[in-house]
């Protein structure tokens, strides 16, 4: 027997069988943790609350997922501070560096791949993307839109609501398609309109919604829960029902 093999027997009569089964449990424990995080790119443009609550609700419910980046096109994103405290990465790909929406849309791209996400997340990012960059990340981008799509795609969303004088308003959590505002529905849900509201105060009232459906969609997303049938509709195991209510006593998800 050589000398380094009898050191090595000494070493493994100190070490019991016992522990070296937890060191084997904890080492393939963190493998298969890594091997099932879903990983989100978060893209965001200013504030990023909706960024926060997707953050937060992964963190609260201890979810197998995970923001691994966010990326702005605006440098002065404020969610991006935020985001940093909280120890996650953050990168700023500004619009403004590139000649065209193709250039600026390869760029963001290659930022994003190079995280690796399983999901990418449009968070209050105000770029109108290229077909190009929506197929590239095809079934994999989601977006909020402060509307009950099909109606009021686009900007100013809640003016165009107080404008038709609908009574009930809302938000929607979608795939990306290349068309604006459009794409398979994961959750929607509702909002009453009152006839003094001010587009501040119905925004207000929208992004209560968002937060809720936004945390809920992410969670669903990173326990491998929804998918895609042949006919581009959404489905989540498990949920019947992804319709939302804003109520005096607080954001009501339909019961199944
Ligand atoms: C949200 O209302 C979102 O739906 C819209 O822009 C707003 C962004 O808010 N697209 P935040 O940056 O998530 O706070």
């Amino acid at each position: 027997m050589c000398r380094g093999a009898e050191e090595c027997d000494k070493f493994w009569v100190r070490v019991s069988q016992d522990q070296v089964y937890n060191f084997a449990s904890i080492v393939s424990g963190i493998l298969v943790l890594n091997a099932s995080t879903c990983r989100f790119v978060v893209l965001i443009s200013g504030r990023g609350s909706n960024m926060q609550t997707i953050v937060d609700t992964l963190q609260q419910h201890n979810a197998p997922g995970q923001v691994c980046a966010v990326i702005s096109n605006n440098a002065d994103a404020r969610g991006l501070e935020w985001a940093a405290q909280k120890g996650i990465v953050t990168q700023v790909v500004s619009h403004r560096d590139y000649e065209s929406r193709e250039q600026f849309d390869l760029a963001l791209g290659d930022a994003v791949h190079a995280f690796r996400p399983d999901y990418i997340l449009l968070a209050g990012f105000m770029r109108i993307l290229t077909p190009a960059f929506v197929e590239r990340f095809n079934g994999r981008l989601i977006n909020i839109h402060p509307s009950l799509l099909p109606a009021f795609p686009g900007l100013h969303t809640h003016q165009q609501a107080l404008a038709a004088g609908v009574q009930w308003h809302g938000c929607t959590v979608h795939f990306v398609t290349p068309v604006l505002d459009h794409g398979p529905i994961i959750a929607q849900g509702i909002v009453p309109v009152r006839a003094d509201d001010t587009s501040d105060v119905l925004a207000g009232r929208v992004l209560n919604l968002e937060h809720r459906m936004y945390g809920d969609v992410a969670l669903w997303l990173s326990e491998g829960r929804v998918t895609l049938d042949s006919v581009q509709r959404v489905h989540v195991d498990g949920m019947v029902s992804r319709s939302y209510l804003l109520t005096p006593s607080g954001v009501k998800r339909s019961a199944n």
